[in-house]
């Protein structure tokens, strides 16, 4: 009996230490405090092995039931100990992956490009400065505009055929995303006493399909000129002097005549772009020329409407696109290339 009692008591210490060396081991590897406290009612609870194995207790003798009972107790507080020290590492470790993850290596070189105008924000500053230089003030137009100033203010009244020259984007109140800078010549005339020099670059809209020649979206720039005794020769005299400073060097334009009901005589403007490389003499057909803007002397019905009397003065107005002057100044070959937001054609300039 003493015999068999001293193994069952040898039994259970034995169990009771395999019981340990597992929880140690377990408990080392553990990683996350759910996972702990799993752990601890494995061991510790009142399910657990532990109290599994002291069920055997019964049957021991009076020492036997103190030798296990006691051994027990040590294991539970050890395990108990083991788990509270892991939990502090556990917590440990994660303040120290928090404040890793926050710390900021100041020394560490900038990977962030910086940021800087585009191309046609660019050029449009440059063109300000030049006409300013010229003695110009810069006015800026209305992106949404009415009838009358896109159009029955220069000369082109309702149902008029010119009107199809310009597609057009209404709004539903019959308001107008402008077609041209032409639109702000009313405001300017009615505004101002000649002399009068404005530019008016800004964004106009057409409904139109696009390709490589033409956006529905564009920059224009307008120009307009009243004084007295202003003649063709002015006009032609200005563009001239404003190319040549735009593209740094003598810049041959050519007057080809053309209709707009806003001037008379009208015509268009071309540039002779012969040594722009061979991009632009495709652009041209071969022929060197690449036309520019449409311009002329304000007719008498403008100038009338804008409140100026057209037997004192004369002037002259052009439009031109922007985007189609940086084209050849760069050697830009698709005008689609400005606005479809790629960050590498945007970065070259
Ligand atoms: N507004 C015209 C256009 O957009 C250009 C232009 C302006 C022509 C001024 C003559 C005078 O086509």
């Amino acid at each position: 009996m003493a015999n068999k009692s001293s193994t069952d008591t040898d039994e259970l210490l034995s169990k009771l230490d395999d019981l340990f060396t597992k929880a140690k081991a377990n408990i080392k590897s553990i990683s996350s405090k759910e996972e702990l406290e799993l752990e601890r009612i494995r061991y510790t609870g009142r399910k657990s092995e532990l109290t599994s194995i002291l069920r055997g207790i019964k049957d021991l003798s009076p020492e036997g039931k103190q030798a296990v009972g006691s051994r027990a107790n040590e294991i539970r507080i050890q395990v108990d100990q083991l788990i509270d020290q892991k939990r502090d590492q556990l917590i440990q470790e994660n303040i120290e992956k928090l404040s890793n993850a926050e710390k900021i290596d100041v020394t560490v070189p900038s990977q962030l490009k910086n940021g800087h105008q585009h191309i046609i924000s660019q050029m449009q500053a440059k063109i300000e400065d030049i006409f300013q230089r010229m003695g110009f003030q810069v006015v800026y137009p209305y992106e949404i505009d009415t009838d009358y100033n896109n159009f029955q203010a220069v000369n082109i009244p309702e149902g008029h055929p010119a009107r199809d020259s310009w597609d057009t984007f209404w709004t539903e109140d019959d308001h107008i995303a402008v077609t041209h800078t032409s639109s702000m010549q009313n405001r300017v005339l009615k505004s101002s006493e000649p002399p009068i020099r404005v530019i008016v670059p800004g964004r106009t809209f057409r409904h139109e399909a696009t390709d490589a020649r033409h956006e529905h979206t564009f920059t224009q720039v307008e120009g307009v000129y009243v004084d007295k005794g202003i003649t063709f020769a002015d006009m032609l005299g200005t563009l001239k002097a404003f190319f040549s400073e735009f593209f740094e060097k003598d810049i041959q334009i050519k007057f080809s005549p053309d209709f707009f009901p806003f001037v008379e005589p009208g015509g268009m403007i071309s540039i002779d772009v012969s040594d722009f490389g061979d991009t632009f003499k495709e652009v041209t057909k071969g022929t060197g020329w690449l036309e520019i803007l449409g311009c002329g002397m304000i007719h008498p019905k403008v100038l009338e409407m804008g409140g100026i009397d057209p037997n004192v003065y004369s002037g002259f107005a052009w439009g031109f696109g922007l985007e189609r002057l940086v084209m050849p100044k760069f050697g830009i070959e698709d005008v689609r290339h400005f606005y479809k937001g790629d960050l590498a054609f945007i970065r070259q300039f």
